[in-house]
């Protein structure tokens, strides 16, 4: 998507083949910083400190780090090590064990010569991949949008949580896909941002990429939701996934649950963007077995942003010696989420649908 007017992706490879330049995503919105990352360390620092975000990008960037690796030592061990040790970055988002896991099974069965030259391409095309199912991802999802365009004047009010943007993917973003779409089709649409509280992916990433592409928002409170569809000011909730278990229950990032309870409360279509990527066939329950990364507690205690003078500054906002417990993700149940849309199209949260939609694709 575009920053001032500009074509721009959160993640490219250097065309040498040597490292990889990433939006660090931690300085954004006041500052757009580029950073190069040449070795498997500053690949998982970028990971596990949120330079790169986004259960979709965190995927691609660890590919680019087992392409990093290749060109050091392509050896069995070190690559299975190196696949590990990238792994536990970050516990959540099963994207990244998806990517590391596909770029090993391209590598292993191959001679060690061969092995740096194939994962350059094999981490450049599941970056592109992720481009194209994030578009057909935007197809179906428009379809939604423009049905309720069609049921009624106005613009179609759309309410989204986190960033589950282009930011968080190569391209187009995931829940953002379908706004976008609709937007570049003319659709009258606005965006309710929750801010995303601890780290305010909302606020400081959603608010700033649909401003550069001219999507009318506001950035709301996150606890102002509820209050908003109670009004009927909500037409769809359209949000992004960590990991979806076989039986359709829904990882996201933290407070995704409350905004579905309370759509389901009060007959909001509660709909989850979901790459195919993004599904966990191995899991069934996603409470008792989705593991729920617990962040610094300085992420809630503390807030950086922008002071008068154009400096950048963080503030601390609890009292000093109160704790502060920092859960990143919870689970919303499978009963709650109206459809997932994938690059497929919109399916049940259900095993028997995402089963059926997995045979045979995999
Ligand atoms: O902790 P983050 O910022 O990596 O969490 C991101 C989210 O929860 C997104 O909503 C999710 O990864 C979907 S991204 C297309």
């Amino acid at each position: 998507m575009r920053v001032s007017g500009q074509p721009t992706r959160p993640i490219r490879a250097a065309p040498e083949r040597d490292a990889v330049w990433v939006i660090d995503q931690r300085a954004l919105p006041h500052r757009l910083v580029v950073e190069r990352l040449a070795d498997v360390a500053a690949v998982r620092r970028a990971i596990a400190d949120m330079w790169v975000r986004g259960a979709p990008l965190i995927g691609a960037t660890a590919a680019y780090g087992m392409a990093l690796q290749a060109g050091v030592d392509a050896s069995d061990a070190a690559i299975v090590q190196t696949a590990a040790h990238l792994q536990s970055a970050r516990p959540t988002a099963v994207n990244l064990a998806w990517a590391v896991q596909r770029m090993l099974r391209k590598l292993l069965p191959m001679p060690q010569d061969e092995r740096q030259a194939a994962a350059w391409d094999e981490a450049d095309a599941l970056a592109e991949e992720d481009v194209a199912v994030n578009q057909a991802i935007g197809r179906h999802g428009l379809a939604l949008i423009t049905a309720i365009a069609a049921r009624r004047p106005g613009p179609v009010q759309v309410l989204t949580h986190c960033n589950a943007g282009w930011l968080a993917t190569v391209d187009w973003g995931t829940a953002t896909s379908p706004v976008y779409q609709a937007h570049a089709a003319g659709v009258p649409l606005h965006v309710w941002v929750d801010e995303t509280r601890p780290r305010n992916q909302g606020a400081g990433l959603t608010a700033w990429e649909l401003g550069h592409e001219g999507v009318v928002h506001t950035v709301v409170a996150d606890n102002a939701g509820g209050h908003l569809m109670q009004r009927g000011q909500v037409d769809l909730v359209l949000v992004g996934c960590d990991r979806v278990t076989a039986r359709g229950d829904v990882c996201n990032k933290i407070g995704t649950y409350l905004k579905a309870l309370a759509a389901f409360d009060n007959r909001v279509p509660f709909y989850v963007a979901m790459p195919t990527s993004t599904l966990d066939l191995t899991l069934a329950d996603g409470l008792a077995e989705i593991p729920i990364e617990e962040r610094s507690a300085r992420e809630v205690t503390h807030l950086a942003g922008r002071l008068a003078d154009g400096r950048v500054a963080e503030v601390q906002i609890t009292p000093d010696g109160s704790a502060a417990a920092n859960p990143a993700f919870d689970v919303t149940p499978a009963r709650l989420v109206s459809g997932l849309i994938t690059e497929h199209g919109i399916v049940d949260a259900d095993e028997t649908a995402l089963r059926a939609l997995m045979l045979g694709r995999r």
